[in-house]
């Protein structure tokens, strides 16, 4: 029993002794307030330290972003230039083409504001000799057209008789007018001066300084690719914040016609001369008796823009779209490029394997940014209505003519969303449009 005692006393004294130690040894102040003070202290420059890490936690994330962000614009700018190869030895293997310019003019005195940059533009008078063809009669725009001496020649659409039309179509007289001139005009060109080439320009478009070399280099591919019948300058989905204004090399195969400063040769001429329209040229051309299944080449950047708020058609389609469409201003030295991808043989296996192989996603997903790290991706559309309104909501043109919408190939339209390239796309099956859609 004592034993016991005793074993309990020594048993407790060691127990005291060994709190005392762990609780009062070993501590620098030797007070139990002050070690709750380093203890409190401790947690706290703990709780700074856990917070200085975790913002530079956010801020190593808002770089890697913003790294990564530039890495996929290099991807996406480098997607065209791997197709764009050099020419072997850094040559050109253009042979320069003359291409006559035509410029069509009515009434507008600020011919001038075009014409000047024709002029300053063109890097060779004898391969692009510029013809002002003038329809209305009016005189102080001819007098402009005239001040140009023989740096132009100026003719005169000779019939200028009123058009006659029933009342309903009486507002739209100006697009027959149009026709006429067209008609007239071309085939002065092409019947009458022999131009086997003819870029086409219009009074109110401002040009892009690369322009020349843009229609100099494309030449070849529309002469020898049949499935080729226009080159254009015009990009229908160009404002600044659907295209990648970087990309100014980026090239394209269109179904649908652009017009708006494009290129021709005298072998289309002979095919449409006989059953030109008399109105709404354009349209006619984008009918399947004419397009024939045929592509344009257009830029990913605009090489025209229109300042012409005051025309034939409606000065709002000017103020809601056209003065958006963004003019290039990084000259592309097209001319030393080789521009065989875009040749329909070397350009559809690629468009469509590319197209088709980014991920597919829903507007929803996009405008969210609920995607990764994407160089690209695409949105589905099976209906018209499905394209339109898709289209309507991401800032794109809607319309669709025969069947094709603006700017689409294989009925693929190409698009800039903030940083990342989308194409608004129909199923991966899709064999030809259709036509009733429009
Ligand atoms: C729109 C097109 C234009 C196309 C025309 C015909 C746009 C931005 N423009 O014309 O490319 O050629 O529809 O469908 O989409 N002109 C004449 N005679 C006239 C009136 C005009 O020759 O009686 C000339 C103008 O000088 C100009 C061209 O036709 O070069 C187009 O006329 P404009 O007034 O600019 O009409 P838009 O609405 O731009
Ligand atoms: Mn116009």
């Amino acid at each position: 029993m004592r034993q016991k005692l005793l074993v309990y006393v020594v048993a407790g004294t060691l127990l005291w002794s060994l709190v005392y130690l762990l609780v009062f040894v070993n501590r620098p102040n030797g007070s139990v307030r002050r070690t709750e003070e380093t203890l409190n202290s401790l947690t706290e420059q703990l709780a700074d330290l856990q917070n200085t890490l975790s913002q530079q936690n956010a801020e190593n994330r808002r770089l890697l972003d913003a790294l990564n962000k530039i890495a996929d614009n290099r991807v996406a700018a480098a997607a065209p230039a791997g197709l764009v190869a050099p020419a072997a030895g850094g040559g050109a293997t253009v042979a320069a083409p003359v291409i006559a310019v035509l410029v069509f003019a009515c009434n507008r005195v600020t011919v001038s504001r075009h014409l000047d940059q024709v002029l300053r533009y063109r890097p060779d008078p004898a391969r692009f000799p510029v013809i002002v063809s003038q329809d209305c009669g009016d005189r102080p725009t001819a007098e402009v057209i005239a001040g140009y001496g023989s740096a132009v020649k100026h003719i005169q659409q000779p019939d200028q008789s009123d058009i006659v039309l029933p009342a309903k179509e009486k507002k739209f007289k100006g697009y027959f007018k149009i026709a006429r001139h067209y008609r007239w005009a071309l085939s002065q060109a092409f019947d009458t001066f022999n131009h086997s080439t003819v870029l086409i320009l219009e009074d109110d478009l401002d040009i892009a300084p690369d322009i020349f070399d843009y229609f100099t280099s494309t030449y070849p591919l529309l002469r020898d690719d049949p499935t080729l019948w226009c080159v254009s300058a015009w990009n229908d989905n160009g404002k600044l914040s659907r295209i990648n204004a970087s990309a100014a090399e980026l090239l394209y195969r269109s179904d649908f016609f652009p017009g708006l400063g494009w290129m021709i040769t005298d072998k289309l001429w002979h095919e449409l001369r006989d059953k030109w329209p008399k109105s709404y040229w354009d349209d006619w051309m984008r009918e399947p008796a004419q397009r024939l299944d045929r592509a344009c080449i257009r830029p990913e950047v605009s090489r025209t823009r229109t300042f012409g708020k005051k025309g034939v058609s409606n000065g709002l389609f000017f103020e809601k779209h056209l003065k958006f469409i963004h003019l290039n201003d990084r000259p592309v030295p097209f001319t030393k490029m080789d521009m065989r991808y875009l040749l329909r043989e070397n350009y559809d296996p690629w468009f469509v394997d590319h197209v088709y192989s980014c991920q597919e996603v829903t507007y929803t997903e996009l405008k969210a940014r609920q995607i990764g790290h994407k160089d690209c991706v695409r949105i589905q559309y099976v209906t018209k209505d499905g394209f339109k309104r898709t289209a309507k909501m991401l800032g794109l043109m809607d319309d669709l003519k025969s069947g094709v919408p603006r700017t689409g190939y294989r009925g693929v339209v190409s698009f800039m969303y903030e940083d990342r390239r989308v194409y608004l796309a129909p199923r991966p099956d899709w064999t030809k449009y259709d036509l009733t859609w429009s």
